[in-house]
Parts: structure tokens; sequence; C-alpha cells
């Protein structure tokens, strides 16, 4: 408890870890999906992916341009992103996969970003809020917030708030066509969030003598999970699986706008 992690949690976490995430978890829990929706076709249909360049993002990304929908990916570094993007679109054959350099934790560049796409009058169908960092050493974004929080709460619910209009014109379409499919919103969390409660009190840890990145990171986590529940999703526990969920399985089931 000394370091602010939960002593009881950390043999639960290890537990849920070995039987639920990583390639075992994803094995076992991928025997009980619809393989077939894995063909679902997503044309039309338009998808934003924040933090697309590497890892989750960007294979989420690919999975999205592979079955035809078009696919924002938004990037902090251009070339990078670029590298990314012509990857996903080379590898695909979808050449509605289009690059935004945007840094998530940059209250600016979020707000540049989401007021040039809402000008442009696309709905959006799924938003995954992926982009998320743990760092060892403080560091702080452009507005002076520590950057583990800006990224995963401060730009990602700005940047769902702000397209709010255009994942709601999504889901009124969607029930206009009778297809019955919601806008979805996946936030990618960690099961790190079962370590550590969210202090509410030192969002940015400034009240401990020394700055702790996996505790944070922990905390964040959690915070994001909770704030998800505000927005009335309580079944909500693992984005990580909810979006293989989303990848392998109905295309787009869970979530909320
Ligand atoms: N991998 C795991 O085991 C695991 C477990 C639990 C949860 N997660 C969560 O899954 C998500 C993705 O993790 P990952 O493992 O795929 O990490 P990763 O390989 O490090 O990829 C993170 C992506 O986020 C981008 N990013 C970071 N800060 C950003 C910002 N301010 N603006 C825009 N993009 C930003 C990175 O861009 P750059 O290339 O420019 O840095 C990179 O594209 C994160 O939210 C992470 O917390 C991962």
């Amino acid at each position: 408890m000394g370091n602010g992690l939960s002593v009881i949690a950390i043999p639960q976490w290890y537990r849920e870890w070995t039987l639920k995430y990583g390639k075992r978890g994803f094995i076992a829990a991928s025997k009980t999906w619809d393989r077939t929706q894995d063909a679902a076709d997503l044309s039309g249909r338009v998808h934003i992916v924040t933090g697309s360049n590497a890892g989750i993002g960007f294979e989420a990304a690919k999975e999205l341009a592979r079955r035809k929908g078009i696919v924002h990916m938004l990037c902090r570094n251009a070339e990078r992103g670029e590298a990314a993007r012509a990857e996903i679109a080379k590898e695909t054959g979808n050449q509605q996969v289009f690059l935004h350099v945007v840094d998530v934790a940059s209250i600016k560049s979020v707000r540049d970003f989401a007021q040039s796409f809402m000008k442009t009058n696309q709905k959006v169908d799924m938003l995954v809020n992926n982009a998320g960092i743990l760092v060892t050493d403080r560091e702080n974004s452009v507005d002076g917030i520590e950057s583990c929080l800006a990224v995963a709460l401060g730009g990602t619910y700005l940047l769902t708030g702000l397209l709010l209009p255009a994942l709601e014109a999504a889901a009124a379409g969607n029930s206009h066509t009778g297809r019955g499919i919601p806008a979805v919103v996946v936030n990618v969390t960690s099961a790190g969030m079962y370590l550590a409660k969210a202090d509410v009190s030192d969002l940015q840890m400034t009240k401990r003598k020394d700055y702790d990145g996996f505790l944070q990171y922990c905390r964040v986590k959690r915070a994001q999970v909770l704030h998800i529940c505000a927005y009335g999703s309580p079944e909500y526990w693992s984005a990580q699986m909810l979006l293989h969920t989303y990848i392998h399985t109905h295309g787009h089931t869970h979530g909320n706008t």
C-alpha cells in the first residue's frame, strides 16, 4: 500500500492477466466469438482512431480499413503517421484512410481538429480513443498538464465531447436505415486500473514527494473507466477486450454515444 498500489489487487490482477489478457486471453475469448461476422463490410462507415501509427491503434485502424471502412487516423507525428497510413492503405487496398496530425494531449490541437472535421459534415460511426502513454519521469503537456492524464482523460474527453454531434448524427442515420446500429465510442483503458484507486484529489500527482509513472497510469486508467461509467456504460470493464470483440465479432456492438 505504501506506494499507492493495492497489495490485495496485485495477485488478483495477475490472475486476471494470465487468464484474460495477452495472447492466451485473446485465444480463449475468441473461441466464443461469432466468426461469421469477421467479414462484416464497413463501407461508408466513418471511424476515427487516435494514436494509430503504432500498437493497438495501428492494428485497429488496419482492421477497420480491411473491412472497407473510412478511417481517420489521428497521430501526433506527421512522419510516423504518414508511414502508418501508407502502410495500411497499401496492405488493405483501401484508399479512404486519412491522416490528421493531432496531439491528443494538446487542447488546441484537439479543438483545431474537431473544428475542421465538423465543418466537413461527416458523421462518426466509431471513435476509438486509443492514444495513451506511460512515462517514467514526469512530463507535462503543452498546456502544463501531467502528460498521462492529459492524453487519457483531458484530450480524450475533449475530443469525444466535441465529436458528439457527429456521433449522434451517425446513430440517427443508422436508425433511419433500420440497421439499428448505434455509434460507438471505445476508450482503450488498461487492466492496470485494477491496481489503484483513482485519486480525484490529486489528479496530476503533485501531492506525492516523487512522481510514480506506473501508479499515475493505473490511476488515470481507472479514472478513464469511472468517466465511462458516468457516460452510462457500467458493463464496460476492458476496452482492449471490447476492441477485440468489436473487430472480431459484430462490427459495432458495444459502447455508448
Ligand atoms: N500494450 C498493452 O499491453 C496495453 C495494456 C493495457 C492498455 N493499453 C493501452 O492501449 C493503448 C495503446 O497502447 P499500445 O500498447 O498500443 O501503445 P503504443 O504501441 O505505445 O502506441 C501508443 C500510440 O499512441 C500514440 N500517442 C501517444 N500519445 C499521443 C498523443 N498525445 N497524441 C496522439 N497520439 C499519441 C503513440 O504515438 P507516438 O508513436 O507518436 O508515440 C502511439 O501511436 C493505450 O491507451 C494503452 O494505455 C495497452
